[in-house]
């Protein structure tokens, strides 16, 4: 009989090298469940923010959808690449990058012809100036080790005056127990604790890991790498939503942000410099 182990949750210090082994496996392990569970929610060829729904057809976070014809387009973190679905219905050419094998089977599954990646967000497999926008529903961002990396790369890739628009975590939700109920909203941890989540196997091996910066940082980080920050979208849970995800709650929902979206512009300097 095959002895199941129980990852151990634990605060501890991890990473690039460690952050992205963990994040494809897991990717890997849980992706069927993940897309069982959300991909109703998500939509074969919906552009979701996050959990509270927010719709890119609504929120015109890259642009008006009527310009988006013609545009070439980077997703990352893609998953099985839904908002790259409806960013092609556009008319835009987008690319579909994702770390895990898995979940971009799952793109194939659902179908389409957008091309799909699959790469690490810190090493992205294109040329200088390649894409007119990039944007990441809670893709990549939240389990990187050094997100400047990321950003940078993401800037390497952008043409001149590129948007680049992603969605995470909102940094508030670390000081609250990951719960949606009552018990998830009272603070049991510091906000500015920066000690990345860890699960780890029996081994001390890290088989999940999540990465913590402050609203500061975040902006910091943006910044570091070139680019404008001209929005931060702070989501609200609407009415219609009545679906938990994880600890992402109505109750919570209606009191507490749970995702923060950064509408940032790439600088007009050379693509190669930072
Ligand atoms: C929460 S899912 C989001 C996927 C999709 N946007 C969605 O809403 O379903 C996070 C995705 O980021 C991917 N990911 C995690 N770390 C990554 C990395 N370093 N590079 C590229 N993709 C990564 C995972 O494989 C996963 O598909």
């Amino acid at each position: 009989m095959i002895q199941e182990y129980e990852p151990e949750a634990t605060r501890r210090a991890t990473g690039d090298t460690e952050s992205s082994r963990a994040s494809r496996g897991w990717w890997d392990r849980n992706a069927d469940e993940y897309q069982t569970e959300h991909g109703a929610f998500l939509g074969d060829d919906r552009f979701v923010w996050g959990p509270e729904g927010l719709d890119e057809a609504d929120a015109a976070l890259l642009g008006p959808a009527s310009g988006l014809a013609g545009l070439d387009v980077l997703e990352i973190g893609a998953g099985a690449a839904q908002c790259s679905r409806w960013l092609a219905a556009q008319g835009a050419r987008p690319v579909a990058l994702d770390l895990s094998h898995r979940q971009l089977q799952h793109a194939l599954r659902i179908g389409g012809d957008v091309p799909l990646v699959e790469a690490d967000a810190g090493a992205l497999p294109f040329a200088d100036g390649s894409f007119d926008l990039a944007c990441s529903a809670y893709g990549a961002v939240p389990f990187v080790a050094d997100p400047v990396r990321v950003m940078r790369e993401v800037r390497r890739v952008l043409r001149p005056g590129g948007r680049w628009v992603f969605s995470v975590t909102h940094p508030i939700r670390w000081a609250f127990p990951d719960e949606p109920g009552p018990e998830g909203l009272s603070v049991a941890a510091s906000y500015f604790d920066r000690t990345p989540y860890v699960e780890q196997d029996e081994h001390g091996r890290a088989v999940y890991v999540e990465h913590h910066r402050t609203l500061g940082d975040r902006v910091r980080d943006v910044v570091a790498a070139g680019f404008r920050l001209i929005d931060l979208v702070e989501p609200e849970w609407p009415d219609w939503n009545t679906q938990e995800w994880g600890g992402w709650s109505p109750l919570r929902g209606h009191l507490i942000p749970g995702t923060a979206i950064f509408v940032c512009e790439r600088d007009e300097g050379p693509s190669g410099g930072s």
